[in-house]
């Protein structure tokens, strides 16, 4: 079933368990998405970045493809479509007016007045039309940045002066984590998270969930953090699939089979990460 994000991250604050953003790129993989999550009942939000919707032909392409396969798989657990990284209110826009369940406005690269301003327009948007709102505060960085510096974390008078002006249902601040793989072990800022999420109260969303240690999620867990984001390990484990039967076979070319090639592998990582987050179980 296609909601929004409210409920099931609601109830994963209050039950101390965080529900899986994997990260979509083509039909495949939002079927292999589906697939796991509806086999271990876990509610589940599939991530579309604005890169990724351009590849697949634009977010009413993948809109209508993510409600198609709900309906053609018979999934029951509890699905969001969320923008990813919504760099513009045009951006966010387009994804509300063609059926996305809820959205991630990032406009954390400006001053915080900026971040507000921006942020408050898709929020009297979105809200018309039952969509939920994501917003990052301070800067996640990416895989160029290796490990996060000190400039990039969130501060906390920010993290509540963007709650409290805008009126997002979630918020995603910058702790420590980065995109893609770590380069060295990743310094999450704990006291800060405990702090801001007593201060919001709101779910916190933890951007760059790839190559995270598992005592490192379940501490964030358990410090507020409801929602992570999953996209480069998802990346790797279909590339291992895929690379070792084309390594075993030199001779197929048909792209069926091809890229149903790294669905145990990347299903694998679904079930890990859902296990480690614990959300299995809480669609019955
Ligand atoms: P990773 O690529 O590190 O898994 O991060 C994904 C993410 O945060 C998408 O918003």
């Amino acid at each position: 079933m296609l909601e929004n994000m409210k409920n099931m991250l609601e109830k994963a604050d209050n039950g101390k368990y965080a529900i899986p953003h994997f990260n979509i790129n083509n039909l495949e993989w939002t079927r292999f998405i589906l697939e796991e999550c509806e086999n271990l009942k876990t509610p589940v939000i599939i991530g579309v970045s604005e890169g990724a919707g351009r590849y697949m032909g634009g977010f009413k392409t993948v809109a209508d493809m993510v409600k198609d396969l709900i309906n053609y798989l018979n999934i029951t657990v509890p699905v969001a479509l969320h923008l990813d990284h919504g760099s513009s209110y045009e951006s966010c826009v387009d994804a509300i007016n063609s059926g996305f369940t809820s959205v991630m406005i990032d406009a954390s690269k400006y001053s915080i007045e900026e971040n507000v301003r921006i942020t408050k327009q898709v929020v009297d948007y979105a809200h018309a039309r039952n969509v939920t709102v994501e917003a990052e505060v301070g800067a996640v960085g990416g895989e160029e940045d290796g490990v996060a510096d000190e400039l990039a974390y969130a501060k906390v008078e920010d993290a509540v002066k963007l709650v409290q002006e805008t009126g997002i249902d979630f918020l995603a601040p910058a702790l420590g984590s980065v995109h893609g793989i770590y380069k060295g072990e990743p310094k999450l800022d704990f006291e800060r998270m405990v702090k801001i999420h007593e201060l919001v109260k709101l779910p916190l969303v933890l951007h760059g969930g790839s190559g995270i240690p598992d005592e490192l999620i379940k501490k964030a867990i358990s410090c507020g953090i409801c929602k992570i984001n999953i996209n480069t390990e998802l990346q790797i484990a279909w590339s291992k699939g895929v690379r070792k039967f084309l390594n075993e076979d030199s001779k197929v070319y048909d792209p069926r089979k091809i890229i149903k090639s790294g669905e145990s592998t990347m299903k694998e990582m679904i079930k890990e990460k859902v296990m480690l987050f614990g959300s299995d179980n809480k669609h019955i």
